[in-house]
């Protein structure tokens, strides 16, 4: 029976951090060199099976959202994947079930950025309709046009009332995928 876990990065061992690298090298089919530290730190949810181990994966960084009406703090999701044997059994359903749970005991909203946007719109996440921005360092903001479309979001009970979809929204840049 596959159980599943939540460990902050902290307290993740190198065999743990390895055996993630390879999941998520063998379901996005990318390299993954750098990607853990360019996204910091956070709480992972692991699917673990009694005998081919980490089986799925989901993490949430703490990121601020900034709208023209609010800055939020946002969980941000990231790494969701499933061992390419092990997908379409409802593994991804529920590490995304435990994701939602911390995001909406923890956060303002939950945000990721995808490409499968039917497969989150199932768990209660919308897309983001306004247009994106990265914030540099200094304040600067610069147009992210590609990322449109591709960030969804989801309220949690911190989600201020009537926050407007369409507004335009930003997020602090980092190394790596910036969204
Ligand atoms: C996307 C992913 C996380 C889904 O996990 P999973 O365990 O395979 O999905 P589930 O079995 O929980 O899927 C339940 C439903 O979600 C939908 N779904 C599953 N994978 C999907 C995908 N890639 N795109 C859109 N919808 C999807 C389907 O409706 C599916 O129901 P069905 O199997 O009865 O048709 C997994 O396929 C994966 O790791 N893919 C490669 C990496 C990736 O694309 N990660 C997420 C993108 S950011």
């Amino acid at each position: 029976m596959t159980s599943i876990r939540r460990v902050p990065s902290a307290a993740l061992s190198a065999a743990e951090w390895s055996a993630l690298s390879d999941l998520c090298v063998a379901a996005f089919d990318e390299p993954w060199d750098g990607y853990w530290e360019s996204i910091g730190p956070g709480v992972h949810v692991l699917a673990e099976h009694p005998e081919h181990g980490i089986v799925a994966h989901a993490a949430i960084v703490e990121r601020l959202l900034y709208t023209a009406e609010s800055v939020l703090h946002a969980g941000y999701v990231e790494a969701v994947a499933v061992a390419p044997d092990e997908q379409r059994r409802g593994l991804g359903t529920r590490v995304m079930a435990a994701i939602n749970e911390l995001l909406d005991q923890r956060y303002e909203l939950g945000a990721l950025g995808t490409g499968s946007q039917s497969f989150y719109a199932r768990l209660g996440w919308v897309v983001w309709q306004g247009p994106t921005w990265v914030r540099q360092s200094d304040g600067r903001l610069e147009r992210t046009p590609d990322e449109d479309g591709g960030i969804m979001v989801r309220a949690t009970p911190a989600t201020p009332a009537g926050l407007d979809l369409t507004l335009p929204i930003a997020v602090d840049w980092r190394p790596g995928e910036v969204w």
